[in-house]
């Protein structure tokens, strides 16, 4: 459909999903590791981690493609539910769960909470004794990993919040508490390394480090825990030029890779996990801008830069503020065949950091009323989304055969004015 016409039915700035691509690189993810794994017998479970973007409608599909949901906090499990997604086929993470959420979790009969702390071994026991119900649970380890692409998404490093070390003992004597704990049902272990992974290596240094402790937890106690989930931070490409994890390659290395290391002590394999949330919906949208002002700027060298403000910025693009994120930008609107200039895509929000893409070549002749597209934005762009300068948060259109509808609808003031009490 052409963005001239979504922008005049939805405004700007819009996100754009295309359905199609999203459910099949749902599938696409889903057949890559159950198809590595299915010649060595072990069964593979695919959850989206709905962080990165979730709605009902959203749920519904990657479900539909055969992926479970993974959920991070109330907001999410909540959008799972209304979903109708069963609760077998849901999980629950977090560092510091609140019991209501934990509540809601055990209630809705989800397939796992992810255990990432000591203390949190008590509170979802208790939770469970008082709804009747035994809690499946798995222990997130810290295994020392160092992975993805900015220090503040990679997860498994010792000096950061989430997770039960491996290295002190922590992870294991969580093991312990919950084997001897009737309320709970110990499933396995989780570890998720980091976000925006483009290097794989790490995914097997991590599963070196889960099958590891597997076997000395069998070796103490003569169980061998039913599951390993390997989490998420499959990296995609943001601009021309990059290129994203090959799931297919990386699934069939982990399959060797983790089939020598069974051998080597051996065991047989669990069954298997993976989170991506990310490399799911990422590249399925678009964010659409429309151009105002435009500021040719000279910088100290002599050069020029120029600045191309669009009607959204931070407030729902945080991740080049955040994290010195890549983002491409394209003129959606119309053909130009003026030279190729140095710009700068920036927000309107009340700051300079308010950057959307650093630098990227746009026409000269690219003017306010102009429409500019910015690719690869699925992931964790509305999901981290603000009202920055009480700006209303930027809605969600679904486009599939030729026919839009509005997934998460535009923000209006009324909505923002709305939540203030006067
Ligand atoms: N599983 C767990 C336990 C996680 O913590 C995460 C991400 C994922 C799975 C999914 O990771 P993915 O496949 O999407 O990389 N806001 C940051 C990313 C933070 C991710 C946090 N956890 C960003 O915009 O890059």
């Amino acid at each position: 459909m052409p963005v001239t016409e979504l922008a005049e039915t939805y405004g700007t700035p819009s996100f754009l999903l295309d359905v199609a691509d999203l459910r099949a690189r749902a599938a696409r993810y889903r057949d890559a590791f159950v198809g590595a794994f299915a010649p060595l017998g072990v069964g593979v479970d695919v959850y989206y981690a709905s962080k990165a973007f979730l709605s009902t409608a959203v749920a519904r599909w990657v479900h539909a493609e055969g992926l479970r949901i993974d959920t991070a906090a109330h907001g999410e499990l909540a959008t799972a539910i209304a979903a109708g997604i069963p609760g077998a086929d849901i999980g629950l993470h977090g560092n510091n769960k609140s019991a209501a959420e934990i509540r809601l979790a055990l209630g809705h009969g989800v397939g796992r909470i992810v255990i990432d702390s000591l203390p949190e071994i008590e509170l979802v026991g208790s939770i469970a004794a008082e709804l009747g119900v035994r809690a499946p649970v798995m222990v997130r380890v810290t295994t020392g990993v160092h992975a993805g692409g900015h220090e503040f998404i990679a997860t498994a490093h010792e000096d950061q919040k989430f997770g039960l070390s491996l290295a002190s003992g922590a992870a294991l004597e969580a093991l312990e508490r919950i084997h001897a704990d009737d309320r709970l049902d110990l499933l396995g272990l989780h570890s998720h390394i980091g976000s925006q992974i483009l290097d794989p290596a790490g995914f097997g240094e991590a599963a070196r480090a889960l099958l590891g402790l597997r076997a000395e937890f069998a070796d103490r106690t003569g169980v061998l825990l039913p599951e390993v989930d390997l989490g998420g931070g499959f990296g995609i490409a943001y601009v021309p030029g990059e290129e994203g994890v090959d799931v297919a390659a990386l699934a069939a290395d982990l399959a060797g890779l983790l089939a020598a290391e069974a051998e080597a002590l051996g065991t047989t394999l669990p069954r298997l996990s993976f989170e991506p949330g990310r490399a799911i919906v990422g590249p399925t949208m678009i964010t659409l801008y429309t151009v105002g002002t435009v500021k040719p700027v000279v910088l100290d060298d002599g050069g020029s830069r120029l600045y191309v403000a669009v009607d959204g910025g931070m407030s729902d693009n945080i991740r080049t503020a955040l994290y010195d994120a890549d983002y491409h930008a394209e003129l959606g609107s119309r053909a130009s065949t003026a030279p190729a200039v140095t710009a700068r895509v920036v927000g309107k929000h009340c700051e300079s950091g308010d950057i959307v893409v650093r630098n990227v070549l746009l026409p000269a002749d690219i003017d306010a009323g102009d429409l500019l597209a910015v690719p690869a934005t699925g992931a964790y762009g509305r999901s981290m989304a603000s009202n920055y300068n009480l700006i209303p948060r930027a809605g969600v259109v679904a486009v599939a055969d030729g026919q839009a509808r509005e997934i998460v609808r535009r923000e209006t003031i009324e909505d923002v004015l709305a939540l203030d009490m006067g």
